[in-house]
């Protein structure tokens, strides 16, 4: 199931190279079969391509991107090489639970990096999405900040954890969403209201159900990742 060769995928987004490997661990991933530590084995695989996407992202659409300097060494032949260095310091933000799953791939990328966590849930009431819990790191304002949560459906969690690091004096095109799968409805709401953050996806899908489930999907990534129902 696919659906999606009518939609154009905004500017602001970047799909994963579309590769055998990624669509052989979508796959797995996505099947209804899959035992739960092939699932979280997978599942890492696939945040690792995301995270490294997101570091090395490029300029092509003309969106800032973590900032690089020229950076010559010698080699130990004693040949110079050409190379590069990072400036930019980062930080990643988890929208919890199943954002807290993509946390260890960004970790091994990026050693030390600081991780805050922002908890958003539907009110019973309202129905609108509710910030419970945020704790950032304290110089947030100068840093990249990669947002991290596997699946983007609605977009609402993540429209209210993105304007939490606003509020936070985070400059909106220092943000870079990262989500494994993502739906035409959430990458449009978002952009719409965020039209400078960077978005990586893993895969496009088609639609959601009646449930705001993503379809095709791979159900619900937090109770797969984490053994709970
Ligand atoms: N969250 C999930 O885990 N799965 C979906 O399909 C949508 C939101």
């Amino acid at each position: 199931m696919s659906g999606t060769e009518n939609y154009q995928l905004p500017k602001q987004v970047q799909l994963l190279p579309q590769t055998t490997q990624l669509k052989g661990l979508m796959t797995i991933i996505r099947s209804k079969e899959t035992p739960r530590s092939d699932f979280i084995f997978y599942a890492d695989r696939i945040i690792r391509l995301l995270v490294e996407e997101g570091r090395f992202i490029s300029d092509i659409h003309g969106l800032n991107h973590l900032p690089v300097v020229e950076k010559n060494v010698l080699t130990p032949t004693l040949a110079e090489y050409n190379g590069i260095a990072f400036e930019g310091r980062i930080c990643g933000v988890s929208i919890m639970r199943a954002g807290e799953a993509m946390e260890q791939g960004l970790r091994e990328c990026c050693r030390s990096v600081r991780i805050g966590k922002i908890l958003i849930q539907r009110d019973e009431e309202t129905h609108q999405p509710k910030l419970y819990y945020s704790k950032l790191p304290k110089d947030i304002a100068s840093r990249y900040v990669f947002l991290l949560d596997p699946m983007l459906a609605t977009g609402g969690s993540a429209m209210q954890a993105t304007q939490v690091l606003l509020d936070n004096n985070v400059k909106e095109d220092h943000i870079i969403f990262l989500n494994l799968i993502g739906s035409p409805e959430g990458i449009d709401a978002f952009v719409q209201r965020f039209p400078k953050v960077k978005i990586v996806i893993g895969e496009l899908d088609a639609c959601l159900n009646e449930e705001k489930y993503i379809i095709p999907g791979c159900g619900d990534f937090g109770c797969r990742y984490f053994g709970t129902d």
